[in-house]
């Protein structure tokens, strides 16, 4: 543990005489938090947090959010010089490594990414087994897992050279794994990746490569992507995340985890929402019908949320979503695009909610998502890719998250135990008897 002791507390049962005094542990930055380990053992009660809003579950040296003051540190550098100094292979080195790479450790990483973008040509054949309109979440879920069965040699989360191995092999394929569904679903050749182009330009290239036409990329539109990409890059425990621990937590190869998290992060709740923000605006049409909308959310029985606002940590501005405006004004002036109406409505979403109480008190601001659907959308990407492109994006924070915790001597089965509120035992009668 790298944590520092900071003090301790005292927890007295009411009405007995049992207490215990619990450890506070401190970190480099952040709130204390108490080790509650031994709080069964002494006391015979366990602690309640649905959600796990109020419980770290690990310690990190990853990423630092401070969801007050709208903060967001990747190995302690604020994202807002990383999207604005950085391309997103050298983040992915910062997020495995530690550290930003210089020049030379750049190229190896580079290399060691870039060796390794092709897929074996027998997992073609698995698209083939999928629907055309299948939701390319559902084929990254399939296609990811079944590396497990081609890579035999990275299984043993073990051994340090596996995973180094693993990580590049998931870094580079899931980009040639996303492109393949789409061009797929479009009933278009795949395309192969190309090691002469950056990270988010081979992407895109083999998104809107054919075969019949030339390709010229956009440095523009590809460094759109890039920033996307490194926005996205890791969010500490959040819920994806948590899986992959969960389930690295019990042996499982990288594969496997990397395809539970690919499955946690595609709900509506998660990146689920970067798809959903576009059909909630296409479904309230026009700027007009936004008051109605947002009294409709505000209607508890309607059970409508305002996606791509809201979130767990984020109290105030999420950094990543006012980085993401900057790059969509960028990404329309580029593009010529003068009238962008889905842009003004998000806009002018954003400026009656913001002044709304409902909002306000809840402390619910734009996240990430409010605004990538509508740069992607911008850049050219088909909405069912959206969510893809954040799987894309956090595989190579899930694997520096799965390292670290393989890398903890303390690191044991997550195993979260339970409030039982179901029946005490009683006596199973014989189906005759029962009335
Ligand atoms: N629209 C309307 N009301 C909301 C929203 C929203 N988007 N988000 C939260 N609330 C309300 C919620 O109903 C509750 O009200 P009350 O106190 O009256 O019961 C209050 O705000 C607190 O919300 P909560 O549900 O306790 O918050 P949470 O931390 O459990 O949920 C969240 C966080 C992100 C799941 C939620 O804000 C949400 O569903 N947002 C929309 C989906 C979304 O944009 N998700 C992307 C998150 S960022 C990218 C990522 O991490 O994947």
């Amino acid at each position: 543990m790298t944590s520092t002791p900071a003090g301790s507390i005292t927890v007295t049962m009411e009405g007995s005489n049992k207490s215990t005094t619990l450890p506070l542990l401190g970190g480099t930055l952040g709130p204390k938090v108490a080790d509650i380990r031994k709080l069964y053992g002494e006391l015979g009660i366990f602690t309640f947090d649905p959600g796990y809003g109020a419980t770290a579950s690990c310690e990190s040296t990853i990423t630092y959010i401070d969801g007050d003051e709208g903060v967001l540190l990747y190995r302690g550098y604020p994202i807002e010089q990383l999207a604005e100094k950085s391309h997103f292979l050298e983040v992915c080195h910062l997020l495995l490594n530690g550290d930003l790479p210089n020049a030379a450790q750049y190229e190896e990483f580079h290399k060691g990414v870039t060796y390794h973008t092709m897929l074996h040509e027998q997992l073609r054949r698995f698209f083939e087994g999928f629907r055309r309109d299948a939701h390319p979440m559902a084929v990254m879920c399939g296609v990811v897992g079944a590396l497990a069965a081609f890579y035999h040699d990275n299984l043993d989360i073990n051994d340090p050279r596996a995973r180094e191995i693993a990580a590049f092999r998931l870094i580079a394929k899931v980009p040639t794994i996303a492109a393949m569904a789409y061009k797929y679903s479009l009933g278009q050749p795949f395309v192969y990746p190309r090691n002469d182009l950056s990270y988010a330009e081979n992407f895109l290239y083999m998104l809107n490569a054919v075969p019949a036409e030339p390709y010229v990329s956009n440095p523009i539109l590809a460094r759109a992507m890039d920033r996307i990409l490194i926005l996205h890059a890791d969010h500490e425990q959040n819920a994806s995340t948590s899986t992959v621990r969960l389930a690295g937590s019990t042996g499982a190869n990288p594969f496997a985890c990397i395809a539970a998290g690919i499955a946690a992060l595609w709900g509506p709740a998660h990146g689920g929402a970067n798809e959903a923000v576009l059909k909630m605006l296409a479904e309230i049409g026009s700027p007009e019908n936004i008051p109605h909308f947002i009294s409709e959310v505000k209607d508890k029985n309607s059970h409508t949320k305002l996606m791509g606002f809201g979130h767990r940590v984020y109290k105030n501005f999420d950094p990543r979503a006012k980085i993401m405006k900057e790059t969509c004004h960028e990404v329309l002036a580029e593009l010529g695009i003068k009238n962008e109406p889905l842009l003004d409505m998000a806009m002018e979403m954003e400026r009656i909610a913001l002044s709304d109480d409902y909002f306000i008190s809840r402390k619910l601001y734009p996240n990430v998502d409010f605004y990538s659907g509508i740069v992607q959308r911008a850049i050219g990407i088909p909405v069912p890719l959206f969510t893809a492109i954040f799987a894309l994006a956090r595989t190579v924070g899930w694997i520096a998250q799965l390292n670290e915790m393989i890398g903890d001597p303390e690191y044991k089965i997550g195993r979260p135990r339970q409030l039982f509120v179901g029946a005490a035992p009683r006596n199973v009668v014989p189906l005759a008897k029962r009335g």
